[in-house]
C-alpha cells in the first residue's frame, strides 16, 4: 500500500516536474542525517528551491555550476518534505520528495530463569508510524556465527536460551543490535553490551511463614541453582495495610543458600499476607514469590482485658450484685481460653493468696457489705494465660468520689466532664449504658472524656468513678443523657369531623418517648385534590383546630406536621369531605316543614267540623250541587239527586263529587272511566262492552293507562260535559253532542272538548247556591 502511494506520488510528482531533473527520486533518508539533492537545470539563469512550498533561505548550502544546482541537506529532521527546483521565471523544474525513518533506541534485555525454561528477552523502543509494518530482528554481534537471535514484528522479542547459550559462554557478554526492516529502508540501533550476570532475571524464591508466640517466621530459598551473592525483599501487610505493605530487606552471602526473616511486634489474631523475591546482585528483581497468609497467634501481651465492675444497690441482708465486665479475646484468634471469676475479702496489706477465694455465677457475684476484689483469670490450654482483678469498696467506706458531673451531647457523642475529688487520683474510670445489659467502659486520666459509638436516639446512664494505686473510690452517677434527640413522637391518630362549610381536627402524638425532641408547634397542612395546599400553624399547647372557609361538598385531605428543633414528624394523611347542606338550613326547613304540616292539618281540621255542621243542616245546600242542563225529557232516574257525602275516606274538598253522582247509574257502562272508589288501585278492564270497538282499542288503552290515577276535583266538573249525550242526557251540558262515546274514557275530553263543541257559556256565582 506504501509503495501504492508512493508511485502516486512519484507518478504526480513527475507530472509536475517536467522531466526527470531532481535527483535522487524520492529518497529515504535517516533522521538527522544528510543527503545532496541535484537539479538539473536546462534552462540559463537563477534556481532556487521550495521546501513544502516555502522557499529555502540560505541557512542550506546550494552548489551551482553552468548544467546543476546541488542543494544540501544537512541534519535533516522532517519526517516528510516536498523538495522542488524552480527556474527564475517560477517555471518547476523538477522536485522530489524526502522521507526519514529513526533508528531503535533503548534496547534492553535481561535472561529470565523460568521453570524448565530460560529465555533471552529483549525490549527496544522505535518512533515511527505504528501502520508502517516492520520486521525486527535482533542481532547478537558478540555470537560467533549466530548472529539473528529472535525475530519479530513487535517491539520486543525472546528466543530459548538453550539455543544461544553454546554461542555466549566463550565470550560472556551479549553485544545486540536490533534491526528495523521496511521495504524502502533498513535501521540499526547503536549496540549494546549487556552482561549476563547483570541481566539474569531469577525465579521467584519458594517461601514458607509460620506463626510463632509473638512473631512470623519467614523462611525462603531462591530457586536459580548458581550459587551467588543475592539481594532479597520480605514484604507484609494485614488486611487494614494492605496498599501500604511493610518491607524488610535481607542479603544472603554466597554459600547462604536460604533466607530466614522474623516479622515482629505483628498484631494478635490477625491475618498476615508475606511475600519475598530476590535478585542476584545488580541483576533484576525476580516477581515476587507466591502470597502466604498466616494467622498470627494470640501474643499475652496484646491480651488487655479492662476488667471493671458494677456494683448494685445492697438488698436488706446488705448483699450487692457485682457485675464484672471485661475485654473478651476477640473471636478471631483460634486458641480456646476460658475465663474464671472469683471473689476475695479485701484485706490491706495481704500477703499470700491462701485467703478465701469464692466463684462467682458467670459474670455476677455476690458481694457482702464488706470490701472486696474481684478476680478474673483467663486459661489458655489448662494453663493461666492472664489474670486481672477490680477492688469493690465496702459499704459506707471513706472514699472520695467525683462531683459536678457535666454531660452535653455533640452530633452523636456525648461530653462529660466532672470535678476531681481532693485526694489524688491515678484515673477514672466511666462506665455506660443504655439499658442496663450491655456497658461500655473506659478509663481516662483527665476529668473529662468523650463517649463515642453510642446508639442513636438512647438515653444513657454515666457514672464516673475515681481509681487508685489498688482501690476505687466509689461512683457517681450523671443525669440521663440522650445521645441525640431524634423527631418528635409520632402521631397516634388524626380525627376529622367535617362540617358543612367547616371541620374539626384534632390529634395526638405519643407521649413520653425518651430522646423524642420537644414538639415547638404543629402545622395543619390540608388542601382539595387539586387545590392549592393551604397550612393552619398552633403552638404545642394545642392539639385540635377548626379549618375554616371550606368549599361545601367537597373532599379535603389534611394532615399534621409536629415541629421540634430537633426535627419534624409529619401524620398520615386523611381524607374528608365537608358536607352538602348545612346541618343549621336542614333544621329550620324541618321546623318549617313542621309547622306548614300542623297549619294545615289544623285547617283540614277546621274544614271537617265545618262540614260536621252542615251535614247536621236538614236542608241541603244548593251549593254543593253540580249544574246540568236540564232536559225536558228526562226521566225521573236522571234527575239530580242529591248525594249525601258519606264515605269517611273521600277528600273533605270534594264535597260534591260529581262523578260519584253519576257513578251510581251508570257505572256498568262507563267502566274506562273511573276507578273502584273503595280503592285507589289501578284495575284491570275486561268488561266486554268495552272491547265492542276495535278500531279504537289501542288508542283506548292509552287512554286507559292515563286515567289510571282517580280525577282530581276540578277535573270532575269538566268530566260533566264530555258524558253528555244520548246514555247520560242529564249530565250534559250541551245540545250538540257529537257521536256517542260509550268506549271512550271520559276524563282526556276535558282540553279536546272545546274544539269539538261550540261553547256553551253558563254563568254561575257562588250566590246562586249560597
Ligand atoms: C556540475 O556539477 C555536477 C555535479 O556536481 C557534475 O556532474 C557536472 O559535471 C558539473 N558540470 C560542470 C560543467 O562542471
Ligand atoms: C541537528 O539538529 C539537532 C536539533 O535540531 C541538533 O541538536 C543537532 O546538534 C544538529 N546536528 C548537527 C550535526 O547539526
Ligand atoms: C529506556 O527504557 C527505560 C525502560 O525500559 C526507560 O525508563 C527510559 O526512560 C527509556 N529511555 C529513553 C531515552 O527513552
Ligand atoms: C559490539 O559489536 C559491534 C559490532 O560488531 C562492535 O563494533 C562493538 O565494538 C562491540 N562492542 C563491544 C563492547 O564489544
Ligand atoms: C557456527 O560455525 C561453526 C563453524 O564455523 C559451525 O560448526 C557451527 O555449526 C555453527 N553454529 C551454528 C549454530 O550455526
Ligand atoms: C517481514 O517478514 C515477513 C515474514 O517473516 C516477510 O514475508 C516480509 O516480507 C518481511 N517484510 C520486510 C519488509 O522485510
Ligand atoms: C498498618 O498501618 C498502620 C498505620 O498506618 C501501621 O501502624 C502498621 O504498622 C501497619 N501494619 C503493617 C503490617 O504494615
Ligand atoms: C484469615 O484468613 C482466613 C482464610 O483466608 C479466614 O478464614 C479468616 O477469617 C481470616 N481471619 C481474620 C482474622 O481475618
Ligand atoms: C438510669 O438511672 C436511673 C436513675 O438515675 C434509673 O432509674 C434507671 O433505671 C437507669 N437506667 C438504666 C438503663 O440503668
Ligand atoms: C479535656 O480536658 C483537657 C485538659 O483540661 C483538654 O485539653 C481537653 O480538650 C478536654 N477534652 C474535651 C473533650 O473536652
Ligand atoms: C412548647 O414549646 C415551648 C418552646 O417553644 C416549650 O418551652 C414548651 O415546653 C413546649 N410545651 C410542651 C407541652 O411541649
Ligand atoms: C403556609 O402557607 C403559606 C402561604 O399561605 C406559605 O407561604 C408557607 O410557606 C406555608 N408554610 C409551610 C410550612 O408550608
Amino acid at each position: 500500500m506504501y509503495s501504492c502511494l508512493a508511485l502516486f506520488i512519484l507518478v504526480a510528482t513527475s507530472s509536475i516536474c517536467k522531466g526527470q531533473n531532481v535527483f535522487p527520486k524520492d529518497p529515504y533518508i535517516e533522521v538527522g542525517s544528510s543527503i545532496n539533492i541535484v537539479c538539473q537545470n536546462n534552462v540559463q539563469g537563477k534556481i532556487y528551491w521550495t521546501l513544502n512550498s516555502e522557499r529555502i533561505d540560505k541557512s542550506w548550502p546550494v552548489t551551482i555550476n553552468s548544467s546543476h544546482s546541488v542543494l544540501s541537506l544537512l541534519n535533516f529532521t522532517h519526517s516528510s518534505a516536498t523538495l522542488q527546483c524552480h527556474s527564475a521565471n517560477t517555471q518547476v523544474l523538477g522536485g522530489t520528495i524526502i522521507r526519514t525513518y529513526t533508528k531503535p533506541s533503548n534496547m534492553s534485555c535481561i535472561l529470565t530463569d523460568t521453570i524448565g525454561d530460560s529465555w533471552f528477552m529483549c525490549t527496544w523502543e522505535h518512533q515511527t508510524d505504528s501502520s508502517l509494518k516492520i520486521n525486527y530482528t535482533v542481532l547478537c554481534n558478540s555470537c560467533s556465527n549466530l548472529s539473528e537471535i529472535c525475530n519479530s514484528q513487535e517491539t520486543s522479542c525472546k528466543s530459548k536460551y538453550a539455543d544461544i547459550a553454546e554461542e555466549i559462554t566463550f565470550v560472556g557478554d551479549f553485544n545486540v543490535t536490533v534491526r528495523a526492516k521496511h521495504a524502502a529502508w533498513e535501521a540499526f540501533s547503536e549496540p549494546q553490551v549487556f552482561k549476563l550476570r547483570e541481566i539474569l532475571k531469577i525465579n521467584p524464591p519458594k517461601l514458607k511463614v509460620t506463626a510463632v508466640s509473638d512473631h512470623l517466621l519467614v523462611e525462603w530459598k531462591p530457586t536459580y541453582k548458581v550459587q551467588r551473592k543475592y539481594r532479597c525483599q520480605v514484604k507484609y501487610s494485614t488486611a487494614a495495610n494492605e496498599s501500604t505493605p511493610e518491607v524488610l530487606n535481607k542479603n544472603l552471602a554466597e554459600l547462604e543458600n536460604q533466607g530466614i526473616v522474623k516479622i515482629e511486634n505483628v498484631k494478635s489474631c490477625s491475618n498476615y499476607t508475606v511475600a519475598v523475591r530476590c535478585a542476584s546482585e545488580s541483576a533484576p528483581w525476580s516477581d515476587w514469590s507466591q502470597e502466604e497468609t498466616v494467622l498470627t497467634k494470640l501474643n499475652q501481651s496484646d491480651v488487655k482485658l479492662h476488667l471493671w465492675r458494677k456494683v448494685a444497690e445492697a438488698d436488706e441482708n446488705r448483699v450487692r450484685k457485682v457485675r464484672a465486665m471485661w475485654a473478651e479475646i476477640p473471636s478471631t484468634c483460634q486458641e480456646t481460653v476460658t475465663y474464671t471469676i472469683k471473689q476475695t475479702p479485701y484485706k490491706q496489706h495481704m500477703t499470700g493468696v491462701d485467703h478465701m477465694e469464692t466463684s462467682c455465677d458467670n459474670s455476677i457475684c455476690d458481694v457482702n457489705q464488706d470490701a472486696h476484689r474481684i478476680n478474673l483469670k483467663v486459661f489458655h490450654n489448662k494453663s493461666l494465660f492472664v489474670e486481672d482483678s477490680v477492688y469493690v469498696p465496702a459499704i459506707g467506706e471513706r472514699l472520695p468520689q467525683v462531683t459536678n458531673i457535666q454531660t452535653s451531647t455533640f452530633e452523636g457523642v456525648i461530653l462529660v466532664s466532672w470535678k476531681a475529688p481532693r485526694e489524688p487520683v491515678s484515673g477514672y474510670m466511666i462506665d455506660y449504658t443504655h439499658n442496663g445489659n450491655i456497658y461500655s467502659w473506659k478509663e481516662t486520666k483527665y476529668t473529662n472524656t468523650t463517649l463515642f459509638d453510642l446508639l442513636d436516639k438512647k438515653p444513657y446512664n454515666i457514672t464516673v468513678t475515681p481509681l487508685f494505686d489498688d482501690k476505687t473510690g466509689h461512683s457517681t452517677q450523671a443525669h440521663q443523657i440522650c445521645s441525640n434527640v431524634g423527631d418528635p413522637g409520632d402521631f397516634t391518630n388524626v380525627n376529622v369531623q367535617a362540617k358543612h362549610k367547616s371541620a374539626f381536627v384534632s390529634w395526638s402524638v405519643k407521649s413520653q418517648e425518651a430522646c423524642r425532641g420537644a414538639v415547638v408547634n404543629y402545622i395543619i397542612f390540608y388542601s382539595t385534590q387539586d387545590g392549592p395546599q393551604l397550612n393552619v400553624t398552633v403552638d404545642n399547647t394545642t392539639q385540635h383546630i377548626s379549618l375554616k372557609d371550606l368549599n361545601p361538598n367537597t373532599q379535603y385531605s389534611v394532615y399534621v406536621k409536629a415541629i421540634a428543633h430537633t426535627g419534624t414528624t409529619k401524620s398520615s394523611e386523611r381524607l374528608f369531605e365537608t358536607k352538602r347542606f348545612d346541618p343549621a338550613l336542614i333544621t329550620a326547613l324541618s321546623v318549617c316543614g313542621s309547622i306548614l304540616i300542623v297549619l294545615v292539618l289544623s285547617v283540614g281540621l277546621c274544614c271537617a267540623i265545618q262540614w260536621k255542621r252542615f251535614q247536621e243542616k236538614p236542608i241541603p245546600n244548593p251549593g254543593n250541587s253540580s249544574l246540568g242542563l236540564w232536559r225536558p225529557t228526562a226521566h225521573d232516574q236522571g234527575i239530580w239527586r242529591f248525594q249525601p257525602l258519606s264515605y269517611p275516606h273521600q277528600n273533605i274538598f270534594n264535597v260534591a263529587d260529581p262523578v260519584e253522582v253519576q257513578r251510581t247509574s251508570i257505572s256498568p257502562l262507563t267502566p274506562g272511566c273511573h276507578d273502584n272508589p273503595a280503592s285507589d288501585q289501578t284495575v284491570e278492564y275486561t268488561d266486554p262492552v268495552l272491547v265492542t270497538a276495535p278500531d279504537i282499542q289501542s288508542e283506548d288503552s292509552v287512554e286507559r293507562k292515563e286515567t289510571q290515577h282517580p280525577s282530581p276535583p276540578e277535573e270532575s266538573t269538566e268530566l260533566l260535559s264530555s258524558e253528555g249525550g244520548p246514555l247520560s242526557p242529564y249530565r250534559s251540558q250541551s245540545s250538540v253532542e257529537t257521536a256517542p262515546r260509550t268506549s271512550k274514557p271520559c276524563k282526556s275530553v276535558s282540553l279536546k272538548q272545546p274544539d269539538k263543541t261550540p261553547p256553551v257559556t253558563i254563568y254561575v256565582t257562588l250566590d246562586m247556591f249560597e
